[in-house]
């Protein structure tokens, strides 16, 4: 039986990011420049383990899942996951964040399985500065590629870019990309997390109006493009939305409808908190289903009214970006 589950703040719950992986092959910047401690192996859910409380979010009202990393696609068997949670009775929608490097591999068995998206993170179009960014050598091309690849075979595809004050110059030239294809691109505010706290950025209104030097009749789009709290534009010059998230200028948490499930199995209510319930532990301990439906409401009753990005000393989350799911 599935049951709308609502918090404290008379929220609906019906979505949430699945971290698979702390790993990653990039060296963002802004992420893991040096690499992490990676989570041992031991600690990280396996995939019936995460499947088991997939099925419980379900049962919750909880039917829109996307799967994250790190990057997810570093993990191996993340596709037979992806298309064993998509099966799932109950599911809605499944899609993926991905930094794109594996994604021409394996766009394919995406648009087979009938992953209902790819977001891909991409802030840079120059091949050295986006070396420079990411940390490795040669990814820009194979990401493109996978961006064409995942457009071809009709998979809905976006791309995810952050704002860094050193990129700014790539605003218009990613939009760009929505002039002739069939893309949307989500610009996002850098956050406090990780080594985010220390980058400097630019906010969605600095981008929204370098955005309207170039397309001027940019307006608010009236439809839903997603699970997210992106405000998205339209022009009449581009065929893809231009979504901006004001994540810390202007705070969207009366909306949120997320959850967040680490890779070690942390139910997290909120980005910005430490706070989570421990679910590994429960399915590990072998206290049964039940104790896990109940562990499960207390995370949701327990999510907070809002973040506290502006608040940085309130803020009780310490890791990165990668081990709690970006
Ligand atoms: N603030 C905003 N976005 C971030 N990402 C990683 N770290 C941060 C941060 N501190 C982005 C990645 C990717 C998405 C999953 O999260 O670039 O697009
Ligand atoms: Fe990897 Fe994403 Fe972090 Fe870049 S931002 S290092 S792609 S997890």
């Amino acid at each position: 039986m599935t049951m709308k589950m609502m918090d404290s703040y008379n929220r609906k719950i019906t979505y949430m990011r699945i971290s698979i992986t702390d790993r990653c092959n990039f060296r963002c910047q802004y992420c893991m420049p040096n690499g992490i401690k990676w989570v041992e192996h031991e600690k990280i859910m396996s995939y019936e383990e995460i499947l088991t409380i997939c099925k419980i979010a379900v049962e919750k009202g909880i039917v829109n899942f996307k799967v994250t990393g790190g990057e997810p696609l570093v993990r191996a068997g993340c596709l037979g996951f992806l298309r064993k949670l998509k099966q799932m009775e109950g599911v809605q929608t499944v899609t993926i964040t991905t930094n794109g490097y594996y994604l021409a591999e394996v766009a394919e068995e995406l648009a087979e399985i009938g992953i209902d998206g790819v977001n891909v993170s991409l802030d840079v179009l120059d091949a050295e500065r986006f070396d420079q960014i990411t940390g490795i050598k040669g990814g820009k091309d194979r990401v493109l590629e996978g961006i064409r690849k995942c457009m071809a075979l009709g998979l809905k595809t976006k791309i995810n870019a952050v704002l860094l004050k050193e990129t700014e110059d790539q605003i218009i030239p990613l939009a760009s990309l929505a002039k002739d294809n069939k893309i949307d691109i989500k610009f996002i505010e850098i956050m406090p997390v990780g080594y985010g706290r220390k980058t400097p950025g630019v906010s969605a209104k600095e981008a929204l109006e370098r955005l309207r030097t170039e397309w001027p009749d940019l307006k608010v789009a009236t439809k839903v493009r997603g699970n997210g709290p992106a405000i998205y534009y339209e022009s009449r010059d581009l065929i893809g939305k231009i979504g901006l998230i004001h994540a810390v200028s202007n705070p969207f948490c009366e909306d949120c409808n997320r959850v967040r499930l680490t890779s070690q199995g942390v139910l997290k209510p909120c980005l910005c908190y430490e706070a989570g319930v421990n679910l590994g532990a429960i399915l590990r301990s072998g206290e049964g289903v039940d104790a896990l439906r109940e562990a499960f409401d207390r995370a949701i009753t327990e999510k907070p009214e809002a973040h506290c990005f502006s608040h940085l000393e309130k803020m009780t989350e310490h890791k990165g970006m990668s081990e709690i799911g970006g």
